[in-house]
């Protein structure tokens, strides 16, 4: 079996894919931490992100590795760790123009699907029931208000002892909702046969079992 969980920014994605994957004891992929490796890589070189032959060509010859490690997952790019860098809003921002290009889309799918392929996932993104895994057995659709969503990285940011504002980062959330929305290449959208889950109000636990609820309905 496996299950797809996409939505906007903020929603509690890979907070619950990771726990329902847990749960289940299935692998969990998360494929924005894919698309923000090659942000930060792309940033590192100085690459124009506009340019999308430079950005493919980079993540043709390198390497994105992802990494089980007890409960959480670790990234690298190439042979550097790079977990701890990728969750800027500077990358965030970033991994949303590396996204737009349809030549990086094209080898995403093909590593997301290598990544897939011995069933028993939960993956997380924009696109995976829509386009990555059109077949998957469960399809969520994640979502909560504008200013729930901004609340939640702003306390995740405010933990990581960086600071932001309220108004920023309902502003860099809703731009780059609109740009995953907008772009021409597998934009975000619910697929036809997702559930959509609001987690507004929720808690983390709420939303894992209800996920879990479903998963379980499903297999009936
Ligand atoms: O992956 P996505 O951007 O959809 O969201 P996330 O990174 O999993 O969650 C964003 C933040 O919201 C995290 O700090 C979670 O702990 C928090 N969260 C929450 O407070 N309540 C929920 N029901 C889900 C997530
Ligand atoms: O955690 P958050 O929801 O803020 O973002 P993320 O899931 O880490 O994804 C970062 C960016 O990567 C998104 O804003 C999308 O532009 C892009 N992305 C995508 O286009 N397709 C995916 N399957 C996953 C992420």
């Amino acid at each position: 079996m496996n299950i797809a969980i996409d939505g906007p920014a903020g929603a509690g994605k890979s907070t619950v894919a990771q726990k329902v994957a847990a749960q289940l004891g299935y692998v969990y992929i998360d494929t924005g931490a894919m698309y923000r490796a090659l942000a930060w890589a792309a940033l590192e070189a100085d690459l124009d992100l506009a340019d999308e032959s430079a950005v493919a060509d980079l993540l043709r010859e390198n390497r994105i590795y992802l990494r089980r490690n007890g409960g959480s997952q670790q990234v690298f790019w190439n042979e550097q760790d790079i977990t701890g860098l990728i969750r800027t809003p500077a990358v965030s921002n970033a991994a949303s123009i590396v996204a737009s290009h349809g030549q990086v889309r094209a080898q995403m799918l093909n590593l997301q699907r290598q990544l897939a392929a011995e069933g028993n996932v939960v993956m997380d993104g924009r696109d995976i029931g829509t386009h990555v895994l059109p077949d998957a057995d469960v399809k969520i659709f994640l979502t909560a208000s504008i200013t729930e969503r901004a609340k939640r990285r702003l306390t995740e940011l405010t933990q990581k002892g960086h600071s932001a504002t309220l108004a920023e980062l309902e502003a860099e959330i809703e731009a780059r909702d609109k740009r995953d929305s907008e772009r021409e290449v597998a934009p975000l959208r619910q697929a036809d046969d997702a559930i959509l889950v609001d987690t507004t109000g929720h808690s983390i636990e709420e939303v894992v079992e209800q996920l879990l609820d479903i998963c379980k309905k499903s297999g009936d």
